[in-house]
């Protein structure tokens, strides 16, 4: 997904080198969100023009064409006053070209430049009325109306604020979006917003802040008025721009997400929609064009905990195998503060006020995308039975195609590792609009979902860089296990199921790190299969959530084909998938459905099938079936997907990895999808 980074000095003298490095540096650290081209936009040397430099691919040769533009950049120049803006694109309209990358610019002579992260509906219409006043469009994006749009506002206002022409410029624009803005006629400033794209900005000066909040300037009521298609809104004019800060000297980090800002500092400001953030000699404000009925007065600086290390890859060569074998960790992290295993209780803090209110509903709705989505179907039996409610388990995309109904005594979670997808934050505000309980199940502190929810948990993986979702999985298992234990606290009769959890959630550590060390024989099974055209994953029960989330990985990280098969509806059709050449894997534990599963097992082997097998350590009889498997320890059945996915996750990555594929970002793949 496409990454903003900017960077604005004030007062602090920098090399230009320094501010193209800090620029490509920030675009480093965004890479992880997925993206096929990079560009910078920075002041000019020798005029007051801006220069752009852009290049389609890995944001190393947006590098390599700075360092060969070297002596026209005047590298070595020093600048006091300065605001560079960066991107990298993930190509949504128009492919992946110099052109259309961003930033993009308003005219030839690159009046505006801005950046932009998300998508506009209504780009048509504006393209249109502006080739109608005479302005040229050279790429295929959506985003090129609104470097355009600008410019047409200062040309009609010659006299209007950076900020107001933002201002201005977003009350036409439809859609999802965080925008950056530099322009050569307001140097040294930049003017940011946000309407459904996540962007931050992190603030740094030599000596401590004043404040640790910002207040919000709003424009008066109005209504716009003005001539022509795009009537403007009138002058904000006497708001005088608000000054925190002691120390004059300051640098601002506008970016999407806080890994590219916590190298500088670790104090930020979450935008909301429609917040217009403007920079302006050196002091930030936050505007908002209306006051709504519940409408802040302030924004809140947020100092983050998190640790530049915490994002680096250590000593593994990719973020995937990084995060995966850190899962020991992070589901401790995961517990810490809320399983109390001396006395049996489970304590969440983020919820507790409402659990009186939960355990009175009508139905509880787990609702998220492609990972997360599986982390609910992992744990829908186990919530079904401690809290003896419904429980509907519903893809984000499907439940809004749908319209589905949603009530007032509804309990609706929303499980997303970014906290961004736009498709669950969609679903999430319309089962706000519609009265229900929102609880938000969350890694990312500050994201939109984690705003905008009632309550929540937020899970404690640690950051996720890589696109494929492992240790955030096992985290929101583990959240949405706890979430059942609390509900059934005091119920007499679940006592001892309840203790035999609490019991296994104790031994995951151990038992986590147990099936890692598997690292070896999966990978000789990865050498087996990385030249298949498919695999197929069977299990049902507590496993069945491993064989979907096993094929979402084994598709995206290495681009083979792969299903996860409910064992059960083999014969309603895939069994006609199966012969002796198809590659198949079997989740078989001595668990409830364990019989069906052997029964599945030998439908298999009687066509002529292979399966590799995933079973319980020692179990000889089951694996007397198969030539191959991976044993995994034994904890409790609703626990055991936690064990039987590691393998999977192990499975994928090795196979990406023989197969030259690129591990941490796969291709047409990002890590925040926040566009439907
Ligand atoms: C999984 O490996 C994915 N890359 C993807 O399915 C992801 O889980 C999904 O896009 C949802 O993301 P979220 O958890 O950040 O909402």
């Amino acid at each position: 997904m496409c990454g903003i980074f900017a960077y604005l000095n004030y007062l602090i003298p920098k090399k230009r080198e320094e501010i193209l490095e800090l620029l490509v540096n920030g675009l480093k650290r965004l890479e992880y969100r997925g993206y096929d081209s990079a560009g910078v936009a920075v002041d000019s040397a020798a005029s007051k023009d801006i220069s752009i430099i852009k290049k389609t691919g890995k944001v190393a040769l947006l590098e390599e064409e700075i360092k060969s533009r070297s002596n026209e950049l005047d590298v070595s120049g020093t600048v006091e006053t300065h605001c560079g803006i960066a991107h990298t694109r993930w190509a949504t309209h128009g492919i992946p070209n110099e052109v259309n990358s961003h930033p993009q610019r308003s005219d030839p002579r690159n009046g505006f430049v801005v950046v932009h992260n998300g998508i506009i509906t209504n780009y048509k219409a504006v393209q249109t009325f502006l080739e109608k006043k005479g302005h040229v469009f050279e790429s295929e994006t959506d985003t090129e109306i609104i470097a355009k749009l600008i410019y047409h506002f200062h040309e009609q206002h010659p006299n209007y604020s950076f900020r107001e022409l933002v201002e201005n410029v977003v009350q036409q624009l439809e859609g999802a979006f965080a925008l950056c803005f530099k322009s050569k006629y307001f140097p040294g400033e930049c003017v940011a917003t946000r309407r459904g794209s996540p962007l931050l900005v992190g603030i740094k000066t030599a000596t401590r802040l004043a404040t640790d909040h910002i207040p919000i300037l709003y424009g008066k009521e109005h209504r716009p008025h003005g001539r022509g298609e795009f009537p403007t809104l009138p002058r904000t004019g006497s708001t005088s721009e608000f000054e925190p800060l002691e120390d004059k000297q300051v640098e601002y980090f506008f970016a999407s997400d806080a890994s590219a800002v916590i190298e500088h500092t670790n104090r930020v400001i979450y935008f909301e929609d429609d917040d217009v953030a403007a920079v302006k000699n050196g002091s930030l404000s936050i505007h908002r064009v209306r006051r709504g009925g519940d409408d802040p007065h302030k924004r809140e600086i947020t100092t983050l905990k998190m640790e530049l290390q915490q994002i680096m890859k250590g000593n593994y060569d990719f973020f995937m195998q990084k995060e995966i074998f850190e899962q020991p960790e992070s589901v401790i992290n995961t517990m810490r503060g809320r399983m109390n295993f001396e006395n049996g209780t489970v304590t969440l803090g983020g919820i507790k006020e409402y659990i009186p209110e939960i355990k009175r509903c009508r139905r509880l709705m787990l609702i998220g995308c492609g990972t997360s989505y599986h982390s609910a179907v992992a744990t829908r039996q186990l919530l079904e039975e401690l809290t003896e409610l419904p429980v509907m388990v519903e893809l984000a995309s499907d439940f809004l195609d749908r319209t589905t109904p949603v009530f007032r005594d509804d309990v609706c979670f929303f499980i997303s590792q970014s906290g961004e997808t736009a498709d669950t934050l969609m679903a999430l505000r319309y089962c706000k609009l519609r009265g229900a309980l929102i609880i938000g199940i969350t890694n990312t502190v500050g994201s939109s979902i984690c705003r905008e929810s009632h309550c929540g948990v937020h899970i404690n993986a640690g950051p996720e860089i890589g696109v494929a979702s492992t240790k955030a999985y096992t985290s929101q298992f583990i959240s949405l296990v706890m979430f059942a234990l609390v509900m059934s606290e005091d119920r007499l009769s679940l006592r001892q199921r309840r203790q035999e959890i609490i019991t296994g959630l104790k031994n995951l550590q151990h038992q986590i790190g147990e099936v890692l060390k598997l690292d070896n024989k999966v990978k000789l099974l990865a050498e087996d299969l990385y030249k298949k055209k498919s695999l197929l994953i069977m299990g049902r029960g507590f496993n069945f959530a491993t064989c979907l989330e096993g094929a979402l990985k084994v598709k995206e990280l290495t681009y083979m084909h792969s299903e996860g098969i409910m064992a059960g509806e083999l014969k309603h059709g895939p069994l006609a998938l199966v012969d002796e050449t198809m590659p198949v894997l079997m989740i078989v534990m001595r668990d409830p459905v364990y019989n069906k599963c052997m029964n599945a097992l030998q439908q298999v082997t009687a066509r002529s099938g292979k399966p590799i097998l995933i079973c319980e350590e020692g179990d000889q009889e089951t694996m007397s079936y198969c030539q191959k498997s991976l044993e995994v320890p034994k904890t409790v059945d609703c626990l055991q997907g936690i064990l039987t996915v590691i393998p999977m996750q192990l499975l994928s990555f090795h196979i990406a990895v023989l197969k030259g594929c690129n591990v941490d970002c796969p291709r047409n793949l990002a890590k925040s999808v926040t566009v439907e």
